[in-house]
């Protein structure tokens, strides 16, 4: 099979990208039917608005040759409606409100806010649409054939992402994504205007450094999903992901390919001592990586960017498979470190002091498992494990597919730490006392198992399940769903949960919060039809085949 005609993502340039690769293998792994969707004009006569007013007509065309799910009508969830048996009727609440959260641009839906709460007494940012919040919801969106919202929703921060942005008197750099927007609707003059926020209005502004990696992961979903090529090809879209990675990708003061972060720059927006390399932003990075990758066009714009992306690409996933992967050998070597080693003969490379290990890591630690710790810097490894992260890393294969298995065994044999009674901690274990005084400073929406610090976040399942699929392990999604799907809705889907087991719904947790609505149903749908993965995931690339030096848990 010819890919690159199949997927035509290289119509412009006969070469072959690693991505495209992955892509075909994963269409048979899967037994996708692959989409055949025919083009009516080529990616570079058609104009942005032009584009956009098309779209109606398009999504026409594309209705009769691809219709996942065979879904019946706008308002019946895919996943339902193709089944005989009657769905949970979880699912059917959960459509109902994921669609009163959307939020409409001149009469065109571009995003959901963050939580439809109105019991709260503040609103804070949470009637915002955010990045990162809006993904749960465009798969969920993608997955039921409706992709109009997830392009409008890509085109509109494309456009914020032009703005001239500012904190106080510093500009910053021009390929920032926003960490959230909002529509005002002008009733008396029937205007609606945007407001978008870079962390100059967000508590502690903090910068979304995911807002833009984000992007670039939806834009492939929805290239993936929908097979429509023209969008990602636009000179538009092409520059948005250019501008994203001039970012990421410029040179400076590193000695690490891995990049370098403040605090709170992700899903964790506050003060969490996840400054320097954190694990959910360096596999991130990764996959927009690859991601932009697949979608670059190598013109004489893109092609450098191209080389760029791939040599980053090769040290990156080289330093996260060998510095940030744990399991129980490696464990015991760094408990054995030697230090004050100089030059590039050390075996501790980072100086890491043994007695810097804390006692929690020994006792879990599985003899059979692993995962990539939270942080790796001069003299400084954060042991914590982190969700997003490890499940990201999965998905993009960015650990090795022992690596994936090992975590997976990790998910196993730490099933109350981890999941408890409700999918999924944050991150593992929570910091407190003194720790938390001087790691958070004092911050009391972060206490010990509450919120970012040790919470249990519903919105993390469709991630566990996507890493459960891709590593043949779809039990272990079933019972966490069985879990969520026992609360969720008699609890209002609450943005967090708290205690060692996530069993009590979280402190300050805003009820109907979007992201707790929609990972549930791209869950139950992916569940449903594994053939959805494809959107969110890549496969291993063998031409990025780490050199391990080390012993790992599947050897054990
Ligand atoms: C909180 C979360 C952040 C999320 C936002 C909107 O600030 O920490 O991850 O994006 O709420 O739900």
């Amino acid at each position: 099979m010819d890919v690159t005609k199949e997927f035509g993502l290289r119509n412009v340039n006969s070469h072959c990208s690693i991505s495209e690769m992955d892509d075909y293998d994963l269409t048979k792994l899967l037994d996708k039917p692959r989409l055949n969707i025919k083009r009516e004009k080529s990616f570079d006569e058609r104009s942005l608005s032009e584009l956009s007013i098309g779209l109606a007509r398009g999504l026409d065309n594309f209705e009769s040759s691809y219709s996942p799910g065979g879904r019946s009508g706008l308002d019946t969830p895919a996943s339902s409606a193709r089944n005989s048996f009657e769905p949970h009727p979880t699912v059917s609440e959960a459509w109902e409100s994921l669609r009163r959260s959307l939020v409409y641009f001149r009469g065109q839906p571009v995003g959901t806010i963050a939580a439809y709460d109105h019991a709260s007494e503040e609103v804070l940012n949470y009637d915002q649409v955010f990045v990162r919040d809006f993904v749960p919801s465009a798969l969920a969106f993608l997955m039921n054939g409706e992709p109009d919202i997830v392009k409008n929703f890509l085109l509109k921060t494309l456009q914020l992402q032009g703005w001239e942005k500012r904190i106080d008197r510093f500009k910053l750099g021009e390929g920032a994504m926003p960490a959230s927007f909002k529509v005002l609707h002008n009733s008396d003059r029937k205007t609606d205007t945007v407001v978008a926020d870079f962390g100059e209005s967000a508590i502690g502004r903090v910068a979304p450094v995911d807002s833009g990696f984000w992007w670039i992961i939806l834009l492939r979903a929805y290239t993936k999903s929908t097979g429509d090529l023209t969008l990602a090809e636009t000179p538009e879209c092409q520059k948005g992901m250019r501008l994203i990675l001039s970012l990421c990708l410029s040179e400076g003061f590193d000695t690490f390919p891995t990049l370098l972060c403040a605090d709170g720059c992700s899903m964790i927006d506050r003060r969490m001592g996840i400054y320097g390399y954190p694990i959910e932003i360096q596999a991130l990075f990764f996959m927009a990586l690859r991601c932009s990758l697949a979608m670059l066009k190598h013109d004489a714009e893109g092609k450098e960017f191209v080389e760029r992306i791939v040599k980053r690409l090769h040290a990156l996933s080289y330093h996260m498979r060998s510095y940030f992967w744990i399991d129980f050998q490696q464990l015991n070597d760094i408990y054995r470190y030697k230090t004050e080693e100089y030059s590039h003969t050390a075996v501790n490379k980072f100086n890491v002091i043994p007695d810097s290990i804390p006692d929690w890591v020994f006792d879990f630690m599985p003899m059979r498992g692993g995962y990539f710790i939270g942080n790796v810097s001069p003299a400084r490894m954060d042991f914590r494990w982190f969700a997003l992260g490890n499940c990201i890393a999965i998905l993009s294969s960015l650990a090795t597919p022992e690596q994936s298995a090992a975590i997976m065994d990790l998910f196993e044999a730490r099933w109350e730490e981890l999941v408890g009674e409700m999918p999924l901690k944050i991150c593992y274990p929570a910091i407190e006392s003194h720790e938390w005084r001087i790691v958070t400073g004092c911050d009391p929406k972060n206490t010990r198992w509450s919120y970012h610090n040790g919470g249990s976040w519903p919105v993390l399942l469709w991630m566990l399940t996507a890493a459960c699929i891709k590593t043949g392990r779809p039990q272990i999604a079933r019972k966490a769903i069985e879990l969520a799907e026992s609360r969720l809705l008699k609890d209002s889907w609450p943005e967090y949960y708290d205690g060692k087991l996530g069993r009590y719904v979280g402190k300050q947790a805003r009820k109907y919060q979007t992201w707790s609505i929609a990972g549930y149903l791209v869950a139950k749908m992916m569940l449903e039809d594994p053939s959805h993965l494809g959107m969110i995931s890549l496969e291993e690339d063998r031409q990025m085949k780490p050199v391990l030096k080390r012993s790992s848990s599947w050897t054990c």
